[in-house]
């Protein structure tokens, strides 16, 4: 996710963009740039770094008076943060310089084209292959050129489009990336979110799914894909600029957990192709090297374990080899028995974490392959493992992780139904399924998050709860492990995850009159047993709210409350589940009047032992 802004107008265009860029800097902070236009061209500024970076540089090189530029804020998924790879990228013509929010899936098959036709390219990016892609469609006609590009591309882009040619318009258009355009008095702009432009427009409008609009200081026209003049109303904005960040929402969290289905579906996307078959994209392990593996360790620290924790049931059963999930700050002092037929998977949303790291490092000292899962590209972990897995969930900004923990999890399956295809473990038909099901899980996930009512309900009968115990066997007892510690991390409620066979070996003497548990029943092999559970808890005077399968009809006959998850695929079942148990931690801090986005005594990123 980047920061897209452009302006066109009669302000001086320069401290605009910066100040619209800072607005946007919480969608991406690794680098930023900023393009101009006048009758003497284009002029380009950018950095890695923050907008404070650039501005220092902009500063220095003394301001230009232009009234026309576009400006980025860069999120790195493609090729690392750093000034080449920074936008706005200009064409080595220099007649057109574009700013992009989103992934060009085929940008490698178009780099090749375009070299046969003599261009070459100076960064890592997909988004330099828009540049010159539509300098090599541009033939006099702006429009024209940006629409026969499109044609080409595939995958989400929000576009921001300055020509040399015209230097009083910017053309924007945009494909499942968000592009909003703000009007103003004799001045109009672009930008990814309402934010950059509040202090200069609150009157605003979405650009629909492939349109296309043309911005001059006096109008915006705005055209579908047929060519057709379309109108739009306009959205009079009454947020304040804090509440304009979150997107209207309360908290960072909430917004994340809504952005969940987004977030899974840009991870997923570009590594499955048309046919369903699974994409890595390795360059050093190769499919006999994943043939070879003998075992499997999935190291992490906090939700990023949960994840492995969840995932070492599925690729065990997959990959009929023993894989274990375990504490990084454990594994990394444990002298772990791994050689070069052991994967050790790191898995991280900050890619900076210390004893992730230092697990890492211990697992490579040792001869292991190494695979890490991160959400910050070129980050630590990310640079020193063997292969990376990039999550494309954008910045996480709550310190609680939701959308970052549920692309993993689909990351880490990917890996496995690969693996097993390869060692024969999963015919082509069973890969397909299997990949299939988990496409299907952003439209489940979207199910749930249109009706949170249940989930606020209960949460407004248990927010003052002393202490919970989250109950649940195999898979459910590993979900229990993050929805525990979403409860506690965020609400200082104090809850254990409890492995619902154990329970009675000890831990049980603790339920009294209105304990509070959370039973997980979706794993559908034990729910008899999880129901037996329900019985022994409830039979001490527990209050019991149970997440259930759609069709599950015994639980509610035992459990207080039920929390139902849409119908689905069994692989797309833990996926669902945690929804609603982040909702629930979430409306319980919520109603405690909690610091939901920053808790305390808590850092996004832990880079000390
Ligand atoms: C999760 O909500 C916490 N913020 C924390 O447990 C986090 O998952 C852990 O610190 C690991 O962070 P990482 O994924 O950036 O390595």
């Amino acid at each position: 996710m980047c920061g897209i802004v452009g302006y066109v107008g009669e302000r001086n265009v320069t401290p605009l963009l910066l100040e619209s860029l800072e607005k946007l800097e919480y969608r991406g902070y690794d680098s930023a740039g900023i393009a101009l236009v006048s009758v003497k061209g284009i002029k380009i500024q950018k950095t890695r770094g923050r907008i404070a970076d650039l501005r220092k540089i902009v500063e220095d090189s003394g301001e230009s008076e232009c009234t026309v530029g576009i400006g980025h804020t860069r999120w790195a998924t493609h090729g690392e943060p750093s000034d080449v790879n920074s936008h706005p990228h200009l064409s080595r013509s220099g007649r057109v310089a574009v700013v992009h929010n989103g992934i060009i899936e085929n940008y490698i098959e178009l780099r090749a084209f375009l070299s046969t036709h003599g261009y070459s390219f100076s960064t890592e990016t997909d988004s330099e292959v828009v540049s010159e892609l539509i300098d090599f469609c541009y033939a006099g006609d702006p429009v024209a050129a940006v629409r026969k590009a499109e044609l080409q591309l595939k995958g989400s882009y929000a576009l921001g489009i300055i020509f040399a040619d015209f230097p009083e318009q910017i053309i924007a258009t945009r494909k499942d990336s968000p592009l909003i355009i703000g009007v103003g008095e004799n001045e109009n702009f672009i930008a990814s979110d309402i934010p950059a432009i509040l202090k200069y427009t609150r009157d605003v409008f979405r650009l629909d799914e492939r349109e296309l609009a043309i911005l001059s200081k006096k109008r915006v026209a705005v055209f579908n894909e047929l060519g057709e003049r379309v109108d739009h109303a306009i959205e009079h904005i009454e947020w304040d600029a804090t509440a304009a960040e979150k997107g209207g929402y309360p908290h960072f969290m909430i917004k994340e957990i809504m952005e969940q289905p987004e977030a899974i579906s840009k991870t997923i996307a570009p590594r499955i192709d048309a046919e369903g078959n699974i994409l890595l994209g390795f360059k050093s392990i190769s499919d006999d090297d994943l043939k070879n593996i003998d075992s499997i360790r999935i190291t992490a620290c906090g939700s990023a374990y949960h994840v492995g924790v969840v995932a070492k049931h599925l690729l065990k059963n997959w990959l009929n080899i023993p894989v274990s999930a375990e504490l990084a700050s454990e594994f990394r002092y444990d002298d772990p028995i791994v050689n070069e037929r052991t994967l050790v998977i790191v898995v991280s949303q900050s890619g900076e974490t210390l004893d992730t790291l230092y697990a890492l490092r211990e697992a490579k000292n040792k001869g292991a392959r190494t695979i890490s899962i991160v959400n910050v590209v070129a980050s630590s972990i990310a640079n020193e493992s063997e292969e990376v897995l990039y999550t494309w969930a954008g910045p996480e900004i709550s310190v609680a992780t939701t959308k970052a923990y549920s692309t993993q999890l689909v990351l880490i399956e990917l890996l496995g139904i690969r693996m097993a295809q390869l060692r024969g473990r999963m015919d082509d038909e069973q890969g397909k399924a299997l990949v299939s099901a988990i496409k299907s899980i952003p439209t489940g996930i979207e199910e749930i998050l249109k009706d949170v009512q249940t989930v606020q309900y209960v949460a407004s009968l248990y927010f003052n709860s002393q202490s919970v115990f989250f109950l649940g066997r195999n898979i459910d007892y590993a979900l229990s492990l993050e929805a525990s510690l979403k409860l506690k991390e965020i609400s200082y409620i104090h809850s254990e995850a409890y492995a619902a066979g154990e329970l009675k070996h000890g831990t049980i003497s603790l339920i009294e009159e209105g304990t509070l548990v959370i039973a997980l029943c979706t794993y559908r092999p034990l729910l008899d047993k999880m129901i037996s559970n329900i019985k022994e808890v409830k039979a001490r005077g527990a209050k019991v709210i149970a997440i259930i399968n759609n069709d599950d009809v015994q639980t509610g006959t035992v459990a207080d409350h039920i929390i139902r998850i849409p119908a689905c695929e069994q692989i797309a079942v833990p996926s669902l589940t945690i929804v609603p148990l982040q909702l629930f931690a979430y409306y319980i801090a919520s109603l405690k009047g909690c610091d939901i986005d920053k808790p305390r005594n808590l850092a996004k990123s832990v880079t000390v032992e």
